[in-house]
């Protein structure tokens, strides 16, 4: 079997909480399935390193991550030691530029034995991929800063939308939809608002979809878009938007199925040229650090989306119906807080590792 080499980058905060268990279902699954993983840790993205060596990552970080198949990452953001626009964009927003990580994919999902905050639903009523540009949008170091200090002090900040960088996340998209059973997709806008980047964005839809007749595609404006993620997620199968209107939509997505703590991504370079970033979509929560309590589901459903990106399927659908299992339960004894649980990271994280080695091909 193929051996697949992983990057391992916990980071900051809950990083370090969850990546443990991250890696044990991981190596859980390689043990049911038969699968070569070889993991590699790295100290460098987080807080800690900057504070050491005065830079988010060694000066080679990048012939060093190019050797690995993927990145299995944490968390970055210690706000109070280091501002996190120097954190961030000095590691994580890094990385996606530079391996070319153009596509951020995120499912939604409302899992079975979760409770979501909005009345009545059950599982299969919200279950969606967010599929959010990763390269260029409004995250764009073109601007700056003039009369600083004065009262007509003026910051800028360009949105920037290539051709090339619009029409591959929507061919991704579409695709995406495509091999859905309800072949819908949803595209994010503010054409109303936004004058020239979003009714290119929304020109660029409107050519690609000639080539995907089999896909029905609607088009919101992203403030009614929000609502009716709250109101109606039935509506939704695969959205897609910018990479802003993708980051917000990718945390209220989640909450709307009970808690950001569970949610996966994948940063993909989808032709596989640079290394490819799995990790949960929340952040580092200063806030719970520490206590052992934050939710590990999203960093090992991250691990999921990595086995199923390589191609390993079958481990991936145990790794998902573990979690699933495990979840189902709703044992408010293994169940994290955020879920309403008392249990912690390590029941929880334990009982899905346990549920894989138990999963009977
Ligand atoms: P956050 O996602 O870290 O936390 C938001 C809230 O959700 C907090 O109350 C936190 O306790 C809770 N939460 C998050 N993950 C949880 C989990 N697994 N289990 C239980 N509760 C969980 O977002 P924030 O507070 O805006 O950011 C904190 C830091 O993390 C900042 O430095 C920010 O820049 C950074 N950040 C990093 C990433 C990333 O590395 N991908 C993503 C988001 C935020
Ligand atoms: C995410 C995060 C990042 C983003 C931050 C930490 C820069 O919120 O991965 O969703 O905005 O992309
Ligand atoms: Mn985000």
């Amino acid at each position: 079997p193929k051996l697949l080499k992983i990057a391992v980058i916990p980071g900051d905060g809950i990083g370090l909480e969850v990546m443990p268990y991250g890696v044990r279902c991981l190596e859980a699954a390689a043990k049911v399935f038969g699968l070569s993983l070889e993991f590699e840790h790295f100290d460098f993205a987080s807080c800690d390193y900057y504070e050491k060596h005065g830079d988010m990552l060694p000066s080679d970080w990048k012939e060093t991550l190019l050797k690995f198949d993927a990145i299995y990452f944490g968390a970055v953001g210690m706000p109070d030691q280091v501002p996190d626009h120097v954190s961030l964009w000095g590691s994580l927003l890094k990385f996606r530029r530079e391996f070319d990580q153009y596509i951020n994919l995120r499912p939604c999902r409302l899992m079975p034995g979760v409770k979501s905050p909005l009345a009545n639903k059950k599982p299969g009523d919200i279950d969606f991929w967010v599929v959010r540009e990763n390269t260029e949008g409004e995250y764009s170091s073109i601007g700056g800063k003039i009369f600083e200090g004065t009262d007509r002090e003026t910051v800028v900040q360009e949105t920037v939308m290539t051709r090339v960088g619009v029409d591959r996340v929507l061919r991704y998209a579409f695709n995406l939809a495509q091999s859905r059973p309800k072949k819908k997709l949803t595209s994010a806008t503010k054409s109303n608002g936004i004058s020239i980047t979003m009714p290119y964005w929304d020109s660029r839809v409107k050519e690609m979809s000639s080539s995907y007749s089999d896909v029905s595609v609607e088009k919101y404006h992203i403030d009614i878009l929000t609502a009716h993620f709250v109101q109606r997620p039935e509506i939704f199968d695969v959205v897609v938007g910018s990479n802003l209107f993708g980051d917000i939509m990718s945390d209220l997505g989640p909450a709307c199925t009970g808690t950001i703590g569970i949610a996966p991504s994948g940063n993909l370079n989808p032709e596989g040229k640079f290394p490819s970033l799995f990790e949960p979509v929340h952040g580092s929560a200063p806030d719970i650090f520490g206590k052992g309590i934050a939710n590990p589901i999203g960093m090992i459903w991250a691990g999921q989306m990595m086995l199923e990106h390589f191609g390993f399927s079958e481990a991936a659908a145990a790794v998902l119906k573990s979690i699933e299992i495990v979840l189902g339960r709703s044992d408010l004894e293994v169940m994290t807080a955020d879920m309403g649980g008392k249990g912690n990271t390590q029941t929880l994280g334990e009982a899905v590792e346990k549920e894989i080695l138990a999963f009977k091909k």
